[in-house]
C-alpha cells in the first residue's frame, strides 16, 4: 500500500517510544504536601487517604528520609494545630506548628526545600479561609493576618510561600510583607486558579479544616469558568506571584494549558487529595492498576503542560521515574 507516513513506525520498540517521548518527568519537579500536628510521637493514618499520614515534628522525619530516597527534595506543610480560634492565630504564632515543623526540619534536613501553605482554614474555629464579618469573609482584614502568617513562616525557615486561601490582593499583601522585612527572595506560589471543588473533601478530613457553615464558594472559583482563571494567574503574576498553580489537577488540565500560553512564569499543578483517594479506592477494590495509574495521571499532567507537580503520590512517582515506569 501506498502510505508514507504510518505513525505506527515510531511505536515499533520501547527504546525508539522512549526516544520521541514528548513529555518527560523529573523528580526535581515534584512537590509532596506533608500534614504535621501538634503532640509527640504520632504517625498517624488519615481515614479518607489510606497510605497518608499526619505526623507530629519528632516523626516526620521519617517520613522526609524517604522522600529523600526516592529523590524528591520538596515538600509543602500543612499544619493541624491543637487550638483553633475565631483569627486563626495559630497560622502566625511563633510557635505554630508549621513554624516549628519548618524549624526542625531547617535544622536536619538543610538539603530539602521547604514550602508552606499560608491559609487560616486549618486554624479557624469556623473552618473558612479568612476572618469572618457575619457569615462573610472579610478580604482586607484577611489580608494582613495572611501577610502575618507568610511572614513567619519565612522567619521560621521556609524556603517558599503558596497562599491558597483565594482572597483579592494577596500576593501583593504577601509580597510587600516579605520585602519590607528583608525576605526579598523568598518566591510566592499562588494558588491563583483555583476551584471551590468537592476533590478537596479528604483534605478537609485529614487537617479538620472543614467550614462549619456555608462552602467556599464567595472566594474560591466556579468551575464552570475558564477565562476567569486565567484573569485570576494574570493578576497573581502582576501582583508579583513566582509561580501559578492550578488546583485541582486532573479535572482541570484544560486549564494548567491554558495558563500555560497565558503566563511567564512556571506552572505548578496539584493533583489533590481526592484524586488521590479515588485512585487508592479504586485500586483497593481491584478495579484499577494503582501503579499504572499514577504513572499515566501524573503523566498527563505534565502533558497539559504543568512544570512542576503536587502529589500525595510524589514518593511513588519518583521511584517509578527511577525504575523506567515514568518519563
Ligand atoms: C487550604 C487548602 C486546601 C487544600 C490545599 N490548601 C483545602 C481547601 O481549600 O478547602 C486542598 C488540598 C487537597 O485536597 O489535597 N485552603
Amino acid at each position: 500500500m501506498d502510505m508514507k507516513i504510518r505513525p505506527r513506525r515510531l511505536r515499533s520498540g520501547e527504546l525508539l517510544r522512549k526516544m520521541v517521548r514528548e513529555t518527560r518527568v523529573d523528580a526535581s519537579s515534584l512537590i509532596y504536601p506533608i500534614f504535621v500536628k501538634e503532640g509527640v510521637g504520632i504517625v498517624e493514618e488519615i481515614p479518607t487517604m489510606p497510605g497518608q499520614f499526619r505526623y507530629s515534628v519528632d516523626t516526620m522525619g521519617e517520613k522526609l528520609v524517604s522522600l529523600q530516597n526516592a529523590g524528591v527534595s520538596s515538600v509543602m506543610f500543612f499544619g493541624i494545630p491543637d487550638h483553633k480560634d475565631e483569627v486563626g492565630s495559630g497560622a502566625y504564632a511563633e510557635d505554630g506548628i508549621v513554624q516549628k515543623a519548618l524549624r526542625r526540619a531547617r535544622e536536619e534536613f538543610p538539603g530539602m526545600y521547604l514550602i508552606t501553605d499560608v491559609c487560616m482554614c486549618e486554624y479557624t474555629s469556623h473552618g473558612h479561609c479568612g476572618v469572618l464579618c457575619g457569615h462573610d469573609v472579610n478580604n482586607d482584614e484577611t489580608l494582613k493576618l495572611l501577610a502575618k502568617t507568610a511572614l513567619s513562616h519565612a522567619q521560621a525557615g521556609a524556603d517558599m510561600v503558596a497562599p491558597s486561601d483565594m482572597m483579592d490582593g494577596r500576593v501583593a499583601a504577601i509580597r510587600a510583607e516579605l520585602d519590607a522585612n528583608g525576605y526579598l527572595n523568598v518566591p510566592i506560589m499562588s494558588y491563583a486558579v483555583k476551584y471551590a471543588s468537592a476533590f478537596y473533601g479528604p483534605f478537609r478530613d485529614a487537617a479538620g479544616s472543614a467550614p462549619s457553615f456555608g462552602d467556599r464558594k464567595s472566594y474560591q472559583m466556579d468551575y464552570h469558568n475558564s477565562r476567569e482563571g486565567i484573569k485570576e494567574a494574570l493578576l497573581d503574576v502582576e501582583e508579583g506571584a513566582d509561580i501559578i498553580m492550578v488546583k485541582p489537577a486532573m479535572s482541570y488540565l484544560d486549564m494548567v494549558t491554558k495558563i500555560r500560553e497565558a503566563v511567564k512564569v512556571p506552572v505548578a499543578a496539584y493533583s489533590v487529595s481526592g484524586e488521590y483517594s479515588m485512585i487508592k479506592a479504586g485500586a483497593a477494590l481491584g478495579y484499577i492498576d494503582e501503579e499504572k495509574i499514577i504513572c499515566e495521571t501524573a503523566a498527563s499532567a505534565y502533558r497539559a503542560g504543568c512544570d512542576i507537580y503536587l502529589t500525595y503520590y510524589a514518593e511513588e512517582i519518583a521511584w517509578y521515574i527511577k525504575e523506567g515506569k515514568i518519563g
